[in-house]
C-alpha cells in the first residue's frame, strides 16, 4: 500500500495580557484567577481556577481539589465540568478561562489542561456538538485563545469508537 504523509496544525491567538481581551473575556479570566486563590492544593501548592460562560450566559467556576491520597485529587477543569453538568445539564459551555497561582513556580505563563481534562473537555464538546473556546493564562502575562478544546487532543477516543 502506498504510504501517505499527513500533518495537523491548529491556530491560536496570543494576547500580551488580559487588557487586550474584550470585556466579557477579561472578566471571565479575572474570575478564573480569583477562583484559583480558593483552590484546595496543599500538596502541590499549584492552585488552578477555571471559569466558564454558559450558553444561557451564566458563569460557573471550579478549582482543583487535592487529597492526602494523591490520586483522588481532581483538576479544576473537571470540577467545573461536573458542576456545570449538575447545575445546568442542558446548557453548553461557550468559553472557559483557566488560570493558576503558585508560590513555588513562575505563574506568568499560560497553563494548558492535562490529558485527562482534555478528554473530559472533548466529551463535553461532543455531547453538545459545540466547541468550547479556551482562554489559557497564568496569574499575569500572555493569554492564549483556542477556538476549541478538541485541537489539544487529536485522534481522541470518543463515543463513535464505542458505536454510540
Ligand atoms: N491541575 C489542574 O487543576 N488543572 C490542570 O490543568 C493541571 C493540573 C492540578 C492538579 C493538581 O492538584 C495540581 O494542579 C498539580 O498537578
Amino acid at each position: 500500500m502506498q504510504k501517505s504523509d499527513f500533518s495537523q496544525t491548529f491556530h491560536y491567538n496570543v494576547y500580551l495580557n488580559d487588557s487586550f481581551l474584550n470585556k466579557d473575556d477579561q472578566s471571565l479570566l479575572l474570575k478564573a484567577r480569583e477562583t484559583a486563590l480558593g483552590a484546595y492544593a496543599p500538596y502541590s501548592g499549584f492552585m488552578v481556577g477555571a471559569c466558564a460562560r454558559m450558553s444561557n450566559n451564566s458563569v460557573v467556576i471550579g478549582s482543583n481539589q487535592e487529597n492526602a491520597s494523591y490520586p483522588i485529587g481532581i483538576c479544576a477543569e473537571r470540577v467545573l465540568l461536573a458542576a456545570v453538568s449538575s447545575i445546568a445539564p442542558n446548557e453548553s459551555i461557550v468559553v472557559m478561562a483557566i488560570s493558576y497561582y503558585s508560590k513555588e513556580v513562575d505563574s506568568s505563563f499560560p497553563v494548558a489542561p492535562c490529558g485527562m481534562c482534555r478528554q473530559a473537555l472533548v466529551e463535553f464538546e461532543n455531547r453538545f456538538e459545540k466547541p468550547i473556546r479556551l482562554l489559557l493564562s497564568g496569574s499575569s502575562g500572555e493569554v492564549y485563545e483556542l477556538n476549541s478544546a478538541s485541537v489539544l487532543l487529536p485522534f481522541s477516543f470518543n463515543a463513535k469508537n464505542l458505536g454510540k
